[in-house]
């Protein structure tokens, strides 16, 4: 059996990206095979997905398109040899966080390299991936690679460089935004709405701000203008944030874990 895809690492990720390309039917699953030391895991990607299932990464690792490189970084080390099988026109995708491409380049040399920075709403297909190329990725496998990513949200395409700022931004950045939420709705309960009420009161409020934002191409000082009508309640409200100072430890949280993948990264 000839397989396009190969997927090293069948956990939270690759379920997610597997999930998204079934869903486009941009591989069927008899296209698809998914390697994984435990049988229960096999199990419940042959029963979900119908994809083909072995506990062999070298099987995994020869199909003929794309091998998706989705194991934990420290279980890297373990699946390099396994790699030796990767076929020469295949490109290997590493979601590794913070394993450079020369890392990558090293441990498995004269083979196509991209490096993939996805975020946790992939599993939504709402997703921001960022891709970095490697030295010897052709335009065939930049387009698979950017087609693997697209099938569960938008795609970047950014220098090598920049992956510490998208992994300090849009990486830890769902986090970021489950905290305001939660605090939102803590201010709702505060001031006497059903806990219920607030929580969808919350999520609607920032989903449509998102959505008029990305429809209307609007900068987001000119929104919150709109909003801020003189002497209001929102011009009593951003007081109070500006007075706290949200702005800028918005801006430290995102320079905070920047530093950390940085120096993850050199460790
Ligand atoms: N989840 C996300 O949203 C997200 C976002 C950005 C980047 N990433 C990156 O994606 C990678 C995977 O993350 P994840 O959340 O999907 O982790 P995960 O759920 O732990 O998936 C890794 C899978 O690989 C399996 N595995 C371990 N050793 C293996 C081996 N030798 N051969 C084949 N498979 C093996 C693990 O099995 P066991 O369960 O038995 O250990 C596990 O099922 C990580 O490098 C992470 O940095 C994830």
């Amino acid at each position: 059996m000839t397989y396009r895809l190969g997927v090293i690492g069948g956990g939270t990720l690759g379920s997610a990206l597997v999930a998204g390309l079934l869903a486009k039917k941009i591989y069927a699953p008899a296209e698809i095979i998914v390697s994984h030391p435990r049988a229960e895991r096999r199990q419940f990607w042959a029963e979900t997905y119908g994809v083909g299932v072995t506990a062999d990464n070298p099987t995994a690792a020869a199909a003929h398109e794309v091998v998706l490189v989705a194991v934990k970084p420290q279980q890297f080390g373990r699946v390099v040899p396994d790699l030796q099988a990767v076929q020469p026109a295949a490109v290997l995708v590493s979601v590794l966080a913070g394993t450079s491409l020369t890392s990558l380049e090293t441990a498995v040399p004269g083979k196509a390299w991209v490096r993939a920075m996805p975020n946790t709403p992939v599993q939504v297909q709402a997703g921001v991936t960022a891709l970095a190329w490697g030295r010897q990725v052709n335009e065939t496998q930049q387009q698979r690679a950017t087609q693997l990513f697209q099938a569960v949200g938008q795609v970047v395409t950014v220098p090598e460089a920049y992956l510490n700022g998208v992994t300090a931004l849009a990486g830890s950045g769902p986090a970021y935004a489950a905290l305001l939420i939660e605090a939102l709705i803590d201010g709702g309960v505060l001031v006497g709405l059903p806990r219920a009420l607030a929580t969808q009161l919350t999520l609607q409020t920032l989903l449509g701000t998102v959505q008029l934002l990305q429809q209307q191409a609007l900068d987001p000082a000119a929104l919150k203008a709109q909003v801020m009508s003189p002497g209001g309640t929102t011009s009593a409200g951003l007081l109070c944030l500006e007075g706290q100072g949200a702005r800028g430890m918005l801006m430290q949280a995102v320079q905070a874990a920047y530093q950390r993948a940085q120096a993850l990264g050199q460790s």
